[in-house]
């Protein structure tokens, strides 16, 4: 069954809630906090950072971040990057961060998207099956930071 979700856009009345959203101790070093990617969304207005909390009901289950029609650049992959995406520890395997991706990519193509990139660090237990078994394919580069660049082609998509 789709897990029901909503993309919720932060206030003050959510914030802390949403910053509280932790994943387990071992995917620290695939992802960023909640709190440090809002730091780097005002560091990097270029990228174009749009985020949304994500809602089950009333409770906090999630965060996305997308660079969102960015210009690409040597250090920036786009126009459209799935930037941030964690589901909290107590959350997972729920279908969440699937239902997350499926409310992304709709919102993206409804803007003109045809791609949506992103990248994960590897190692044990990282992403980057979760990601491919969403359809997104390596697309054989390695960025500055180590991490594989997997591409999702939404024109395949139903
Ligand atoms: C990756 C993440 C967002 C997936 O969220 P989720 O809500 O657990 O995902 P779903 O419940 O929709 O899982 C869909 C399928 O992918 C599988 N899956 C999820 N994470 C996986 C992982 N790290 N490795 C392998 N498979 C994974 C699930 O088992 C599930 O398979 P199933 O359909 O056979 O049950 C979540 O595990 C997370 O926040 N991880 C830590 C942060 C992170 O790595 N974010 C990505 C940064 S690039």
């Amino acid at each position: 069954m789709t897990a029901q979700i909503k993309l919720v856009e932060i206030t003050d009345a959510n914030r802390d809630a949403v910053v509280a959203l932790r994943v387990h101790p071992a995917q620290e070093r695939f992802v960023a906090s909640v709190e440090n990617s809002f730091r780097d969304a005002e560091r990097h207005p270029e990228a174009k950072p749009w985020f949304r909390a994500v809602y089950d009901g009333d409770v906090p289950v999630g965060f996305v971040m997308v660079s969102w029609n960015l210009v690409p650049g040597p250090e920036m992959r786009g126009p459209y990057f799935l930037w941030r995406l964690l589901v909290d520890a107590q959350q997972q395997g729920r279908g969440y961060g699937t239902a997350i991706l499926d409310e992304v990519v709709r919102r993206i193509r409804a803007a003109g998207a045809t791609e949506l990139i992103t990248s994960c660090v590897p190692g044990e237990g990282c992403p980057e099956p979760f990601y491919r078994r969403y359809g997104f394919v390596p697309t054989g580069e390695i960025d500055a930071d180590g991490e594989v660049v997997l591409s999702l082609d939404l024109s395949a998509r139903p």
